[in-house]
């Protein structure tokens, strides 16, 4: 699209000399109507306001007319037709040229993901998952994940260096009381694993030892002590603690198959100190009831120092951001977790700033909504209890495996319907999350998810499936449509194949707003209108015929939109089934 992003910008420039060539960027957006052209340019109404600026009235026509004359006399060979139209110039492609751009993108290779746009090599932390130890992690760490890791896709398709960063809750009190508690239960001397197969419950029980219990309290305040002074023995049994849920945590990494580096709290904390006194000197630090304290004038202050002497979260944040920023030399710290810990970032990016430790790096908060049940309330399982992962998981796939079952049992082996399942079942809890606006509350259903109609990981792995068997039916390698020469004459003949190949060079579009907001249902909503694209164009276009013989054209047009759906389908991790 850079040509005509050019060809309007020399246009602009030759209609209106008087306005400085900077002010004259063109702004072109997709047409909403492909009947009256591909793009829109959209600067009559900012050219009309600097003209006023320097004191000269012209009309929306005025305007409209002399740049419809620039771009016509410039015969720039990319563009068919041009016509005003209301505010804005309607701009209509050649065929030719749609096509070239679409080769261009998207035919590498098979292998090969659509070009990316030239994009800064930057460094970019995402913080996310990031469950706590011993705690369970719930539908609020598993949106974190999913979310998390498009967001590092995205970055890694871009080719900057991400830091996958599980900033794991590992470090903190609740450490003395599971360690006095596993005193209790002579588990101290086990040689290596812990006999404990539910930390969770295991932490329960401990907790309501705590609350009842004076002296086991007393004992577990004194083992937190001994921790952090970095006794051996209290060390190895936080240690072998931590041991038992990263296991657990790692299972569901893997069946996601979504990849992190544990980066815990416990990380920071030979930083802690060195942390709150280099904030005392910037003359940041007050005392307020004992407690050293951030005061930005916000809602709340930040803590960096209890009144007992520990340290906190926001210590940990403070130390995190500075440690990014600093030591990796992370050009963008992007944080996903749920929107209730925005204040806490706001607080944490402008003590940060104010510090001066951010001079060279952007922070950004990617939060998201809470997830709730069909009932719209807080998401609970039928006995009331917070639903667990791994169960979400299984029962998604569980119910993929049946619908499959119903339909396909004779066509497939066992196995085949297992992995399937597999994949529809977890691209469905990965495609609900990220096709639903980030920020909004999120409803979890299974049988939405699990739908195969709609904007579902179900139609999408559908369509990819029935574009993957036009090269079997027809009987070729793959690579064949790749060969250049073939490509060169192709012919555009009908209207849903011009259609397809818009839509599709929306791509840089979406990429480069997704940069910016993070929003991945903005892609989403690309992939599904790619495969609607497609759909039209299938069954308006023949692309094989009865005799078998087919037309090459639409062979290479539906192996561009195999490559636009592999292209989402890696950013939002999915994983494509060939056959469905
Ligand atoms: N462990 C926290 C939680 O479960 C999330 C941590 C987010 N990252 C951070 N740097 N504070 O809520």
């Amino acid at each position: 699209m850079e040509q005509l992003v050019q060809a309007c910008k020399q246009a602009l420039i030759n209609a209106f000399p008087e306005i400085d060539a900077a002010q004259l960027v063109p702004v072109l957006q997709n047409a909403t109507n492909i009947k009256f052209g591909h793009y829109q340019l959209n600067n009559i109404m900012p050219i009309q306001k600097i003209l006023k600026a320097t004191g000269k009235e012209c009309s929306v026509k005025e305007i409209s007319d002399k740049i419809v004359g620039e771009l016509t006399k410039m015969n720039a060979p990319m563009i068919a037709k041009i016509a005003p139209a209301a505010v804005f110039v309607n701009i209509t492609l050649t065929d030719k040229f749609l096509l070239d751009q679409a080769i261009e993108k998207f035919m590498t290779s098979p292998e090969t993901l659509p070009k990316p746009t030239p994009y800064p090599k930057q460094t970019i932390a995402v913080d996310f998952s990031s469950p706590n130890v011993a705690k369970s992690m719930h539908v609020g760490h598993l949106r974190s994940t999913i979310i998390g890791d498009t967001v590092c896709r995205l970055f890694e398709y871009l080719e900057c260096d991400v830091h996958r960063i599980n900033h794991v809750g590992d470090w903190g009190t609740q450490f003395g009381m599971l360690i006095a508690f596993l005193m209790d239960k002579n588990m101290t001397d086990a040689a290596h694993e812990l006999p404990i197969t539910d930390l969770v419950a295991f932490y329960k029980e401990a907790k309501v030892r705590f609350d009842e219990d004076k002296e086991f309290c007393e004992r577990a305040h004194q083992e937190v002590v001994k921790l952090q002074s970095g006794s051996e023995l209290e060390l190895g049994l936080w240690k072998r603690l931590c041991e038992v849920s990263r296991k657990e945590f790692q299972r569901i990494y893997q069946q996601l198959d979504i990849k992190l580096e544990e980066v815990g709290e416990s990380f920071y904390n030979p930083l802690l100190q060195k942390t709150v006194d280099e904030l005392t000197k910037l003359g940041m630090v007050q005392l307020s009831d004992g407690a050293q304290i951030i005061d930005l004038q916000e809602a709340f202050p930040l803590m960096v120092k209890k009144t007992d002497g520990g340290f906190t979260y926001d210590t940990t944040d403070m130390a995190a951001i500075k440690y990014r920023a600093q030591d990796l030399k992370c050009n963008r710290i992007i944080y996903v977790t749920d929107l209730g810990q925005l204040p806490h970032f706001q607080l944490i990016f402008k003590a940060a700033k104010q510090a001066g430790w951010i001079e060279n790096c952007l922070p950004q908060h990617c939060g998201f909504g809470v997830v709730v049940g069909e009932d719209g309330k807080k998401l609970k399982t039928r006995s009331g209890e917070t639903v667990k992962l791994q169960e979400l998981i299984d029962e998604s796939i569980k119910q993929a495996e049946e619908q499959i079952k119903q339909t396909k049992a004779d066509e497939y082996t066992a196995e085949e319907i297992a992995e399937i399942s597999k994949a529809v079942g977890i691209s469905a809890i990965k495609y609900a999350d990220l096709c639903s606006r980030r920020t909004g509350d999120y409803r979890f259903s299974f049988e939405k998810m699990l739908s195969f109609k709609g904007n579902t990981a179900s139609y999408m792995l559908y369509s990819f499936a029935r574009i993957s068997s036009i090269v079997r039916k027809i009987g070729i390698d793959r690579h064949e449509i790749y060969n250049k020469e073939k490509m060169q004459n192709l012919e555009i003949t009908a209207d849903q194949e011009r259609n397809l190949l818009v839509v599709l060079l929306k791509l840089d579009q979406v990429v480069k707003q997704m940069v910016e907001d993070l929003m991945p249902h903005n892609l989403c909503d690309w992939m599904y209108s790619v495969s609607t694209a497609y759909t039209d164009f299938y069954e308006k276009c023949r692309v094989i015929n009865q005799d078998g013989s087919y037309n090459w054209t639409r062979v290479v047009l539906s192996e561009m939109t195999r490559q636009a759906l592999k292209f989402c389908f890696y950013v939002l991790g999915l994983k494509e089934v060939e056959r469905m």
